[in-house]
């Protein structure tokens, strides 16, 4: 299965796409977790991207395409991947369609921009491994640990109330028009996200049934 992950900032791509990888084995590339892995490590990549990030706007495209293209020719990408956050901008979508990369689904994840301020506030992610966690909506079985590889949570420097009001404002303007890009193709599905995480993980696997 080869799916792209559409959403505002906060929809839940990236509890969701844990649970669609997991079902069907295949690896997920998420653009926000290699971009946060570079900056940690000071690459010169990651030093570009750090402002843009760190202010909620986008990184420039020609940074993001080369990720894609670098990581789709790993061997694991072979059976399928999940694309969690890339593309955000037609241009980047543009890219995997010259790259030759045939999208079976796009999933597009809606939530109202008011619980998505809400939802920023309460996520902690794994500083080791970039899992998703709320301190309301999914918490850890033990307190401040992932319950993956027991790394420390932490919340994202781009969670704060107004750089999630930034990222909402770029995501409506610049990533929004991808809804119509596919749809034009035949290949947007459309889930509500729903107040439970299990809620939408159940409308999500009922969504992709066809594909697997
Ligand atoms: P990125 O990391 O991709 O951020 P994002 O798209 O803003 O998405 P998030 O990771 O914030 O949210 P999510 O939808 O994965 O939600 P989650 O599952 O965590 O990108 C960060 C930055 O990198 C960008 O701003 C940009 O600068 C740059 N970048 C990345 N890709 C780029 C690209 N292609 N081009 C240019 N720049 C790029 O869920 C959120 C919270 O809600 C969690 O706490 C979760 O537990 C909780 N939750 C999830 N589902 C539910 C539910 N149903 N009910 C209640 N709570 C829920
Ligand atoms: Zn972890």
């Amino acid at each position: 299965m080869k799916l792209i992950l559409l959403g505002a900032p906060g929809a839940g791509k990236g509890t969701q796409a844990e649970v669609i990888c997991q079902k069907n084995n295949i690896p997920t590339i998420s653009t926000g977790n290699i971009l946060r892995e570079a900056l940690k490590s000071g690459t010169e990549m990651g030093l570009k991207a750090k402002t843009y990030m760190e202010s909620g706007k986008l990184v420039p495209d020609e940074i993001l395409i080369g990720i894609i293209k670098d990581r789709l020719s790993q061997d694991d990408c072979k059976n399928g991947f999940i694309l969690d956050g890339f593309p955000r901008t037609i241009p980047q979508a543009e890219a995997l369609d010259t790259m030759g990369v045939e999208i079976d689904a796009v999933l597009d994840i809606e939530v109202a921009d008011e619980d998505i301020v809400t939802r920023m506030s309460g996520r902690r992610v794994c500083e080791k491994c970039g899992s998703s966690y709320h301190v309301l909506y999914k918490q850890p079985s033990v307190e401040g640990k992932c319950d993956i590889c027991g790394g420390t949570l932490v919340q994202r420097k781009d969670d704060h109330p107004d750089t999630v009001k930034e990222r909402l404002e770029v995501y409506h303007t610049q990533t929004e028009p991808l809804k119509e890009f596919y749809s034009k193709q035949g290949k947007l599905l459309v889930v509500h996200g729903q107040e439970k995480v299990e809620d939408t993980i159940r409308l999500v696997l009922e969504a992709l049934e066809d594909l697997t």
